[in-house]
C-alpha cells in the first residue's frame, strides 16, 4: 500500500507521549527525512467532540466507539494513507491501539475492537508503547496542573495498561519504559527504531 513508515507512539495518559512524538520527530527530519506529525482523536469534526465530551461528560460507549472509529477513518484517508504513499515518516500520537485500550477498559472486546480497526487502518511498522505504573502515570498528570478526566481515572488506566502491555509480543511492538528523564526515554526510543531498522 505505501513506502512510507508508519511509527506510532500509544500508552496511558501521564507517560509523556506528546513531548516524545515530537522528539522522535526532530530525530528523524535531522535525518534529512521528511516527517509528518499527527494524533487522535484529530483536530477533525469527529476528535473535537471527543476531546469536549471528556470535559463535559462522556458519550454513551457505543457512540463513542463509533466517533473514535469516524475519526480514525477520515484520519487514514486524509492524512495517513496519503503521506505513506508519498514515502514520508508518520509518526502518531495514538492510534487504535488506544481504542483497544480505553474502549476495551468501557467494556468492548479489544480484539473485536482491533477487528473493526483493521478492516480499514494500515498496521505501523512499529508501535512503541510507552509504560508507567499506574499511580506514576496519575502523579504525572497531576504535575503537570491538570486534573485527571474522565478517561483517566485509576482503576480505568489500570485496565487500559493491561490491554496495551496484551500487545507486547507482537512482532511490530517495543514496550518501552517511560520512567527516567526525557532524554533518556527519547534515547530509549531512538534505539528501538534504529533496531526495528526504520
Ligand atoms: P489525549 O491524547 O490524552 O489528548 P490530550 O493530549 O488533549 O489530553 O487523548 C484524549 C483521551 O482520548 C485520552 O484520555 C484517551 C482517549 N482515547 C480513547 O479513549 N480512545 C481512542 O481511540 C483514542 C485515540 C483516545
Amino acid at each position: 500500500m505505501s513506502n512510507g513508515t508508519f511509527i506510532v507512539i500509544d500508552g496511558i495518559d501521564g507517560t509523556g507521549k506528546s513531548t516524545q512524538v515530537r522528539l522522535l520527530a526532530e530525530w528523524i527530519a535531522a535525518q534529512g527525512r521528511q516527517v509528518i506529525v499527527s494524533r487522535e482523536p484529530t483536530d477533525g469534526p469527529w476528535g473535537k467532540q471527543l476531546r469536549e465530551s471528556a470535559a463535559s461528560g462522556r458519550l454513551a460507549p457505543a457512540e463513542e466507539l463509533e466517533y473514535f472509529l469516524n475519526d480514525r477513518r477520515q484520519h487514514v484517508d486524509e492524512l495517513i494513507a496519503p503521506a505513506l504513499a508519498l514515502g514520508k515518516v508518520v509518526i502518531l500520537d495514538r492510534y487504535y491501539f488506544s481504542t483497544m485500550a480505553y474502549q476495551g477498559a468501557r467494556g468492548f472486546d479489544p480484539a473485536e475492537i482491533r477487528r473493526l480497526n483493521e478492516a480499514f487502518a494500515p498496521l505501523p511498522d512499529l508501535l512503541l508503547i510507552l509504560d508507567l505504573e499506574v499511580a506514576d502515570a496519575h502523579l504525572r498528570i497531576g504535575a503537570r496542573g491538570d486534573t485527571a478526566n474522565a478517561f483517566e481515572q485509576l482503576e480505568n488506566l489500570q485496565r487500559c495498561r493491561q490491554i496495551f502491555l496484551s500487545l507486547q509480543h507482537e512482532p511490530f511492538v517495543r514496550v518501552i519504559p517511560s520512567t527516567g528523564t526525557i532524554d533518556e526515554v527519547a534515547a530509549r526510543l531512538q534505539h528501538a527504531v534504529r533496531s526495528a531498522g526504520l
